[in-house]
C-alpha cells in the first residue's frame, strides 16, 4: 500500500524521422508525449488511465514503474522522491498486455522467480506462490509450461508473478486487450475481487472505456498527452469538463446539436430547430456564476436520456435503423442531416412499426441531461 504523487511530469521523446502525423505538441528536444500530469493517488486506490491509442498512458505508466526517464517534474511514492530511483527499488510490479511470462519455466517457477531474486526462505516463496495461485485459481497449473496454458490463464499467472512480492503498487497495461471478449469480461470481474483480497495501490491502463468505468474508483482521461479530467466514474459520466470527454465516456456515444443558448433576465433556455428547453435553478446558477451569456452552443445529450414525445416543442426525426437488443431498442434516427441515437425501453414501444425504418420519430429531453460546450474551445459551460 502506498500513495503515488505525479507533479507536473512530463516526458519528451526525440524526435523520429518518419513522419509524424500525431497531434504531439513539440519542443526545441523533440515531442511533448506527456504535458504537465498531475495526479495524487491515494492509498489503496484503484487508479485507471485511459484513452485513444498513443495518448501517453504506457508512457506514464512506464515512467512510475522506471522503465522510461522522467523529463520534467517529480514522482513520488510515499512522499519519497524517486525520480532517480531504480525500477527494482521502487517496490513496485507490472503486469503487461503480452504476459512476459518465462516459455522454458512452469508456472510455479514463472510464479516464484520475482521472490527468489529477492533470497527468500524456501518456504516463504512456496507459501506466498501457494497463496498467490489460491487467488487466482491456478493452484492446478502450477506444474504446466505456459504453452500449455489459454490467454487468460497465462495472464493469471503473470498477475501471479506480480503479487507474490506484495508490491506497494501494481502497474497493469492493458492486462485484458488479448482476451475475448467475455474472458475479458470474466477477468475483469476477477480483478475486482483480487483488488479487495491484496493491500496494493492499483494502476491500471486502459484504452477500454467499460474497462475504465468499471474499474476505477478514479479515472484519468488523458488525449494527445494531456490529461483532460480526473474524477470517480460518476462524475466524469454525469459532469464531463470538455467534448473530448463527453464523446469517450459512455457507450453509445453522446449526441451533439448545434444550438443556441439563450439568457433573458437572468433565466436561459436552449433552442435546438424548433425545439426550445428551458433550463433549472442548478444549471442556472453554474451557468450565471461563469458569466454566460447568449451564445451558439454544441448541445450534448446521452441516448438513454432523450425521451420520445408526442407533443409540440419536439424534435422531428427519421428512423434510419433500429437494433433490438432485448430489454432495449437502440434507434438510429436522423435530425435533417445530423445522425443520433435513443435508446428506449422495449415496454415504453406501444406500436411495434414506430421502430421501422423510415418511421417518423418526434423526441425530446428533459432539461437536467442537457449538456452545453463552447463552439470556440470545446468546453463545458457549467465548469
Ligand atoms: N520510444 C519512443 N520514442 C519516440 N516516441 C515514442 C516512444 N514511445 C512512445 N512514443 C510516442 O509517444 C506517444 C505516447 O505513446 P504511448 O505508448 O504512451 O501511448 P498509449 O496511450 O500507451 O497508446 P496505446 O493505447 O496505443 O498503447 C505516442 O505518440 C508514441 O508514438
Ligand atoms: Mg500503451
Amino acid at each position: 500500500m502506498a500513495t503515488v504523487t505525479l507533479k507536473n511530469i512530463r516526458k519528451v521523446y526525440p524526435k523520429s524521422h518518419n513522419t509524424n502525423k500525431s497531434n504531439l505538441k513539440e519542443t526545441a528536444d523533440g515531442v511533448l508525449a506527456v504535458d504537465d500530469f498531475n495526479l495524487e493517488i491515494n492509498d489503496n486506490e484503484f487508479i485507471v488511465l485511459v484513452g485513444p491509442s498513443g495518448c501517453g498512458k504506457s508512457t506514464t505508466l512506464r515512467m512510475v514503474a522506471g522503465l522510461e526517464e522522467i523529463t520534467g517534474g517529480e514522482l513520488y511514492i510515499d512522499d519519497v522522491l524517486v525520480n532517480e530511483v531504480a525500477p527494482k527499488d521502487r517496490d513496485i510490479s507490472m503486469v503487461f498486455q503480452n504476459y512476459a511470462l518465462y516459455p522454458h519455466m512452469t508456472v510455479r517457477q514463472n510464479m516464484e522467480f520475482p521472490l527468489k531474486v529477492q533470497k527468500k526462505s524456501r518456504d516463504y516463496i512456496d507459501k506466498k506462490v501457494e497463496e498467490a495461485a489460491e487467488i487466482l485459481g491456478i493452484t492446478e497449473y502450477l506444474d504446466r509450461k505456459p504453452k500449455a496454458l489459454s490467454g487468460g490463464q497465462k495472464q493469471r499467472v503473470a498477475i501471479g508473478r506480480a503479487i507474490v512480492r506484495e508490491p506497494k503498487v501494481l502497474l497493469m497495461d492493458e492486462p485484458l486487450s488479448n482476451l475475448d471478449a467475455k474472458l475479458r469480461n470474466q477477468m475483469r470481474a476477477e480483478i475486482l475481487k483480487l483488488r479487495k483480497r491484496i493491500n496494493t495501490t492499483f494502476i491500471y491502463v486502459t484504452h477500454d472505456q467499460t474497462e475504465a468505468m468499471t474499474l476505477g474508483d478514479r479515472i484519468v482521461i488523458m488525449k494527445d498527452g494531456v490529461v483532460q479530467q480526473t474524477g470517480t466514474p460518476q462524475e466524469v459520466f454525469d459532469s464531463p469538463h470538455n467534448l473530448f470527454v463527453a464523446g469517450f465516456i459512455g457507450t453509445p456515444q453522446m449526441n451533439f446539436y448545434d444550438g443556441r443558448l439563450v439568457e433573458d433576465k437572468g433565466r436561459y433556455h436552449v433552442e435546438i430547430k424548433d425545439m426550445k428547453v428551458a433550463l433549472g435553478k442548478e444549471k442556472t446558477e453554474r451557468l450565471k456564476a461563469n458569466g454566460v451569456k447568449s451564445r451558439d452552443v454544441t448541445v450534448g445529450v446521452r441516448p438513454e436520456h432523450i425521451v420520445l414525445s408526442e407533443g409540440e416543442n419536439v424534435l422531428r426525426s427519421v428512423v434510419d435503423v433500429s437494433e433490438m437488443m432485448g430489454s432495449v431498442v437502440h434507434l438510429h434516427v436522423n435530425v435533417d442531416d445530423q445522425d443520433s441515437i435513443i435508446i428506449v425501453p422495449t415496454i415504453q414501444l406501444k406500436d411495434r412499426s414506430l421502430v421501422k425504418s423510415g418511421a417518423e420519430v418526434d423526441f425530446t429531453f428533459p432539461e437536467d441531461v442537457i449538456h452545453l460546450f463552447s463552439k470556440e474551445t470545446g468546453n463545458n459551460l457549467e465548469y
